[in-house]
């Protein structure tokens, strides 16, 4: 699949089998990351490749725990309606933590190497989620501990996770993109 071709076939996946991508495919995927453009080249991210399933599910729990102790109801609800996992099974999360997440430029960098994860991804047949929520899974008690778990570096804090593995089932499409996004002038 060349570049266009994985940018129009990516499409968000919220259902996941137990199939984990092969070690030279996350390899790949993760060299993909580190390959991405930054503001002065200062690369303020880390690439953590989590497989490990009983720490993905701590991970979630507390993301649901903490989701449900917001005054809004509203995410915690929406995930309910789609089976209440707030990471959908999926048997690998690569974790993006920035520098300083209130950095203009470093979030922009961190949205950039989160595309060329999705983007290596898809060109290698995995299916993926982008995942903003996974910052709930560190806002709580337990952040700081799981940030030392995870081998975050002294202040970094997570920017976003993507989520990597094989749709439950085929036939995902991406959204309808908008036409009148684009203007002309000549
Ligand atoms: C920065 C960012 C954060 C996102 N966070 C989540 C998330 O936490 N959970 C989720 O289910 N989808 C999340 N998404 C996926 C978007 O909902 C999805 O990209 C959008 O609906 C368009 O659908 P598509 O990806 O299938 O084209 C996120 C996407 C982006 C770019």
């Amino acid at each position: 699949m060349n570049t266009l071709e994985s940018i129009h076939a990516r499409h968000s996946c919220r259902a996941f089998t137990n199939q984990l991508p092969s070690n030279e495919d996350l390899q790949a995927i993760a060299r993909a990351a580190i390959a991405a453009p930054s503001a002065m080249n200062r690369q303020p991210w880390q690439v953590i490749v989590l497989t490990n399933q009983e720490l993905i599910g701590e991970l979630e729990a507390e993301g649901m725990k903490n989701l449900a102790a917001l005054p809004d109801k509203s995410i915690y609800e929406r995930i309910q309606s789609r089976g209440g996992r707030l990471y959908y099974n999926a048997p690998c999360m690569m974790l993006i933590p920035v520098k300083s997440a209130d950095d203009r430029s470093e979030l922009l960098d961190c949205g950039i190497i989160t595309e060329n994860i999705a983007l290596s991804a898809t060109s290698l047949g995995i299916d993926t989620l982008i995942c903003g929520l996974a910052a709930f899974s560190f806002s709580g008690e337990k952040g700081v501990s799981f940030k030392k778990r995870l081998c975050f570096q002294e202040g970094y804090d997570l920017g976003i996770a993507v989520l990597l593995g094989y749709a439950a089932q085929s036939g995902g499409t991406p959204h309808e993109p908008d036409e009148n996004k684009i203007t002309w002038i000549d």
